[in-house]
């Protein structure tokens, strides 16, 4: 439904170029919940604005059902592109009813619409959004929540085939924040509206998503349903973008078929002794730096004595603190001198400071990742800007991920 095949926008400053976004691809199916997530700066915005016919793309294409909007000399301007917006300051017209904040569209478009026809229009989409019976109330006098709502009326009414969503939450408190996730899902599951979503927040992405795109420096670097981003990230970039990971570096030094024939598995040497682990980038290869991946949850501890023989990809440690989380304990182990996350449940035995334990490392949970972040590997070559007097800056690259 939303086609955008390597688009590249950049910004002209005074003295350098800014690579905004830099060949992105991707595409939307119908009726898809799909999100660019990222850090800030790293282009999602831009790429919406592209989409949206607000910025102009420096290249690349953009279709939208089976119309090209973007591409060589065609350029769709944005008031006759299908599509709904709502923008980070969601923007109500402070001035105008809830009714009338809601009709304006229709009121602006080139289809002619009977007083009654719009008045039927703007009830069912208040509906459909909880807000009737609010008609008549200036949208100032709304509190945040249904202002958001009411911002979302407004993209909806003309009916459009795509909706793009800008940080659509953020605005809103953390409660507000969880409910309005919910139901704006609950509004794109009951229209089937195909649904482009950007934020940084990976917790919105993961609960709302059918699939996401992980963006970093203007680039893409993983499309994947959330549970395979959780699950299976490509890079040790994407798996500490999402949730807790420990990062063991070290070198690969053996590859072998995984048991069940699919996929590889590697032993990597890490700081105290060998891990056995799933290969999770592409083009590894013995003798490469790599990380070992694995998530609090997924580590094992548990008590042992001193002198014990223990199991394969399991290493003696001692427990250096731990904090209580109500469902679970964050233990914090110190495994030769590095010090191991583990998110044990609190049914769980009760291990105190100081206590011997054996750190488990399941082979199955931990990934064997590129230490890199695969948008500044891909960066790296070609002496970009060279050739005129500017310097090519990659944006956003390093802000927050790590
Ligand atoms: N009009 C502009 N002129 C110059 N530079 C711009 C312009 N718009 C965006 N940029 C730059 O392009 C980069 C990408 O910006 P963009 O707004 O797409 O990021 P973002 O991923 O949406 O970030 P955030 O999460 O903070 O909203 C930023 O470094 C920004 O400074
Ligand atoms: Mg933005």
């Amino acid at each position: 439904m939303i086609n955008v095949e390597r688009l590249t926008k950049s910004f002209r400053g005074r003295k350098n170029v800014e690579i905004a976004v830099d060949d992105v691809s991707f595409s939307v199916r119908e009726g898809e919940f799909f999100t660019l997530l990222g850090p800030s700066g790293c282009g999602k915005t831009t790429t919406l604005r592209c989409i949206a016919g607000l910025e102009h793309p420096d290249s690349g294409a953009i279709h939208l059902g089976e119309e090209t909007v973007f591409r060589d000399r065609v350029l769709v301007p944005s008031h006759r592109r299908d599509i709904g917006m709502v923008f980070q300051s969601y923007a109500v017209w402070p001035h105008l009813s809830v009714f009338e904040n809601v009709a304006f569209p229709l009121r602006v478009s080139q289809e002619r619409m009977t007083r009654h026809q719009v008045k039927a229009e703007v009830r069912d989409v208040l509906e459909l959004v909880g807000l009737h019976g609010l008609d008549e109330r200036m949208s100032t006098d709304l509190s945040g929540g249904q202002q958001q709502r009411l911002a979302l009326a407004r993209a909806l009414v003309r009916k459009p085939t795509v909706l793009l969503l800008d940080e659509p939450l953020s605005n809103l408190d953390a409660r507000l924040r969880e409910r309005m996730r919910m139901e704006l899902r609950l509004i794109q599951k009951r229209t089937g509206l195909t649904t482009l979503f950007v934020t940084h927040d990976q917790v919105e992405a993961l609960s709302m998503s059918d699939r996401m795109a992980v963006m970093s420096g203007g680039r893409i670097v993983q499309v994947a349903t959330p549970q395979e981003f959780y699950t299976q990230p490509s890079s040790a970039f994407v798996a500490t973008f999402l949730g807790g990971v420990n990062l063991l570096p070290g070198k690969i030094v053996r590859l072998a078929p995984w048991p069940d024939g699919r996929g590889t598995h590697a032993v990597v040497e890490v700081a105290f002794g060998e891990v056995t682990g799933l290969v999770g980038s592409e083009g590894l290869d013995v003798g490469d730096s790599v990380v070992a991946a694995i998530r609090y949850e997924d580590v094992r501890v548990r008590r042992a004595t001193r002198d014990e023989e223990l199991e394969e990809n399991t290493f003696p440690g001692q427990v250096a603190g731990f904090l209580y989380e109500g469902a679970s304990f964050d233990y914090h182990v110190d495994v030769g001198d590095h010090e191991i996350r583990a998110r044990i449940g609190s049914r769980n035995e009760f291990l105190e400071d100081g206590a011997t334990v054996a750190t488990t490392f399941p082979a199955r949970y931990l990934r064997v990742l590129t230490a890199d972040d695969p948008a500044h590997q891909a960066a790296a070559p070609d002496g970009a800007g060279a050739a005129d007097q500017t310097e090519t800056v990659r944006i956003g690259a390093d802000a927050e991920a790590s």
